[in-house]
């Protein structure tokens, strides 16, 4: 019987336990977790609660357990080289080395990396280790992004127009990041429709997931905060309503080339996911970035529907043959709703239980960051519960997943548009205006 070992601790690996545990192979999960997901728990035959720092208490709990390999969810642990540990005593892992990881950890890297492999769809860029030459550059770019170079928990890029206005704010932004960050990213501001493609990989091949596009803004509207992705929909043609085929094809190339680039760059196959922001522009689609691991929440719509064997898939992708997988997915469309703490992103209510009653039965739900005690599950500040709606239409997606995060109860609130006709339009009209420019 196969045994697994699964890291991480919030909705994204709730879901792929749960793609775990039905596997036909009916494997044997483990979880070592940072804090006690209950629905990981219930999942698994024995669990490990630590910090993804403890990289000895991880290989310990795998080598003491036999796992035949293991799957590691989140990026924190990824940027530890929580791989290279287990690697080194023989465990296989779904995701990749610390040196691989710099795909997500280091934004600098990957955009060295479009420029020295000519990968298409880099914006214009610099990057800058003092602030020698950062006032020309901004000067030069007009519109910017600014990006702190390694993990910032989505706190480290500012947006022209949205995070700050002037050159001067800018400048001041850039030199606050070099005091802490051995460099900053300058690059040309983009305009237009983001989406997510998530891509598994064994170094060679890709398989690619469906589309999925997230909402990072806290409040109805695209209003308020940035935060970690209050919902996310994918649609029954695995397209998206502003998208089409030939975008798809080239968010598809640009993986393809990165996947190639990484392996040039350090001799080493990337084993794990691959997962592109992109965005849609007049000129075509551009790489917004990479992350190293699947997407919190495009995670819960792309495995809902996936038909593909998961335990099969991560076989496939360490032994090297992931081209002989099938890809299948269902012609379903997806929504996903999180329920968050009152006051998140900026000041989340601490402490309060969150209550699920009856989630209708069609429904799935899937826990996030909560820490289940004797009495009751208790939200620990950043987004709770997700709610996921699965149907043949968008908009039945939608009324499911609304129900769903509807039903539960406490100091939370959520996003009532993602899903809904009208926000979809919007995007279709921005997108529109964008191409007929
Ligand atoms: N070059 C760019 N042009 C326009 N918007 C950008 C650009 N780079 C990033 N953004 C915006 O900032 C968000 C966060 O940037 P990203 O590079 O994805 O960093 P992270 O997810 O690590 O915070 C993106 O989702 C996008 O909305
Ligand atoms: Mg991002």
């Amino acid at each position: 019987m196969v045994k697994i070992l699964l890291v991480g601790n919030g909705a994204r690996e709730h879901m792929i336990a749960e793609k775990i545990v039905y596997s036909t192979s009916k494997p044997t999960l483990f979880a070592y977790m940072k804090a006690n997901n209950p629905g990981i728990a219930k999942l698994s035959e024995q669990v490990a609660i630590g910090p993804y720092t403890d990289l000895d208490e991880i290989e310990r709990f795998a080598t003491s357990l036999g796992v035949d390999f293991a799957f590691i969810g989140p990026e924190e642990p990824l940027s530890y080289g929580v791989v290279d540990v287990l690697e080194r005593v023989g465990i296989a892992c779904v995701g990749p080395t610390k040196e691989l990881a710099r795909l997500e950890t280091s934004k600098s890297f990957t955009r060295m990396l479009t420029e020295k492999y000519d990968i298409e769809g880099s914006p214009r860029f610099k990057v800058f280790s003092s602030d020698e030459g950062i006032l020309d550059y901004l000067r030069e770019l007009g519109e910017v992004v600014i990006k702190a170079d390694g993990l910032a928990g989505g706190k480290g890029v500012k947006v022209q127009g949205d995070h700050f206005q002037t050159l001067e704010e800018g400048y001041t932004y850039c030199k606050q990041v070099l005091s802490s960050h051995p460099c900053v990213v300058v690059e040309e501001k983009l305009i237009g429709e983001e989406f997510s493609l998530q891509s598994f990989t064994d170094g060679k091949s890709l398989f690619h997931c469906p589309v999925v596009q997230d909402h990072k803004r806290a409040y109805v509207g695209d209003k308020g905060p940035n935060t970690g992705g209050m919902g996310s929909y994918s649609c029954s043609d695995h397209l998206l309503p502003f998208m089409t085929q030939s975008d798809l094809d080239a968010a598809k190339k640009i993986t393809d080339q990165m996947r190639d680039a990484l392996f040039k760059e350090t001799g080493t196959l990337y084993k794990g996911v691959m997962y592109g922001g992109f965005i849609i522009t007049k000129t075509g689609v551009k790489l917004i970035e990479f992350n190293a691991r699947m997407g919190d929440p495009e995670a819960m719509n792309v495995l809902s529907i996936m038909e593909t064997d998961f335990v099969e898939l991560c076989q496939a992708l360490l032994s090297g043959n992931l081209h002989k997988v099938e890809n299948s997915f269902e012609q379903r469309a997806t929504v996903c709703k999180y329920a968050v703490p009152l006051g998140y992103p900026d000041a989340p209510v601490a402490n309060e239980k969150i209550f699920l009653g009856e989630v209708p039965t069609k429904i799935k739900y899937y826990y996030a960051s909560v820490d289940k005690q004797e009495d009751g599950v208790f939200m620990t500040g950043s987004r709770a519960v997700a709610f996921v709606g699965v149907a043949e239409s968008l908009e039945s997606a939608q009324v499911l997943a609304e129900d769903g995060v509807c039903s539960a109860q406490g100091k939370i609130f959520h996003r009532e548009d993602i899903g809904t006709a009208s926000l979809v339009q919007r995007r279709v009209d921005h997108m529109n205006s964008i191409r007929l420019e």
